[in-house]
């Protein structure tokens, strides 16, 4: 296996609040390959959104992180200027997020938006900066794109808007794509369409790329591992198949029981055995052992780690199926 070209290890983050430190983030490693699809799945709160934002170097500014190391294609994340990593950012290394109508300028046309992003990054003149946005508007597959690279955001659709910010995010070509429940709120064919545009671009260019998701179906649909989170820990990770032939954490079988034919989303089901605890008070080795009907007291004991069980398949557990 060739290096990864996301690998974070050990990672740790707190947000110091008014009401207390948030430990958001305990100890989380992951790879990501070139090539790959690696979905990011669990309930909202468990970390995923931390996780892809102190990758890209931009948590926010009340997050602190208290160890670990993330490297990025050889460049180590965590102690890399601010310059390096606007350097990085857009070119190694892109995020799309949900809601790209408020993420666009509502004031500027999007082929302007588009021409921004090339312009940061190459010294292209008008002309060439014009014939690259319109090849990027095809990449994503917009029709007609002549015409729409002179739209205003309000003039298209949440899908095309969510096409325009996917052409952004690709337009220098970055070897990792993040992306942050890019379908959410879309209608489900559209959801479709915009995860199979992202999958066929990740595989022809080999990118890496992180899928952020709480829809395990979609997961299951469009990755080749999935990693399951849990209140700021990774509790499974394992290739697609694997997961979903034999998962070994209670909480992922949870999530397949409550979600029977992969229809479904996490968010249907978060009153399945309580909410997730308060990341604020003291925590239990395993964040899950209030959930947990396998709990016993061996679940108690200290340094929980992940482990692999098998090869390629990681588990935190100590009571696992
Ligand atoms: N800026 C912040 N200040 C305080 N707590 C935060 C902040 N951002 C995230 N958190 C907390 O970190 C945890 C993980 O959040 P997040 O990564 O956004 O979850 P997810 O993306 O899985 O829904 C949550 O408990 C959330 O409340
Ligand atoms: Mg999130």
């Amino acid at each position: 296996m060739p290096a990864p070209l996301l690998e974070i290890q050990k990672l740790s983050v707190e947000f110091r609040t008014r009401s207390g430190i948030v430990r958001a983030l305990e100890n989380i490693s992951m790879k990501v390959h070139r090539g790959e699809i690696v979905g990011v799945v669990g309930e909202s709160g468990s970390g995923k959104s931390v996780s892809a934002l102190t990758a890209m170097g931009i948590l926010d500014p009340a997050g602190h992180v208290t160890s670990g190391s993330i490297n990025l294609g050889g460049l180590e994340v965590l102690t890399a200027t601010e310059g390096v990593m606007q350097q990085t950012r857009g070119r190694q290394a892109s995020m799309i997020f949900q809601s790209p109508r408020t993420a666009l300028n509502p004031i500027r046309t999007v082929g302007k938006q588009i021409g921004d992003v090339l312009r940061r990054h190459e010294n292209a003149n008008r002309q060439t900066v014009r014939e690259a946005v319109i090849d990027a508007l095809k990449t994503v597959r917009i029709p007609d794109p002549e015409r729409r690279i002179d739209a205003f955001p309000f003039e298209m659709s949440g899908g095309m808007c969510q096409r325009i910010m996917i052409a952004m995010a690709l337009s220098c070509r970055p070897e990792l794509l993040i992306a942050d429940e890019p379908t959410t709120g879309l209608d489900v064919t559209t959801q479709a369409a915009i995860m199979d545009l992202i999958r066929d671009l990740s595989k022809e260019r080999n990118m890496a790329t992180m899928l952020i998701t709480h829809d395990l179906a979609m997961a299951a649909d469009y990755c080749d591992r999935i990693v399951v989170m849990h209140a700021g820990h990774v509790v499974e990770n394992a290739s697609t198949e694997d997961l979903f032939e034999a998962p070994r954490h209670p909480y992922t079988a949870k999530l397949m029981k409550a979600t029977p034919h992969g229809e479904g989303s996490l968010d249907d089901i978060e009153s399945i055995a309580g909410g997730l605890p308060d990341l604020r008070g003291e925590l239990p080795p395993c964040r899950f052992s209030g959930r947990c009907d396998r709990f016993e007291e061996i679940c108690s004991t200290p340094d929980l780690t992940l482990d692999e069980v098998s090869e390629g398949h990681f588990l935190s557990c100590r009571k696992p199926l």
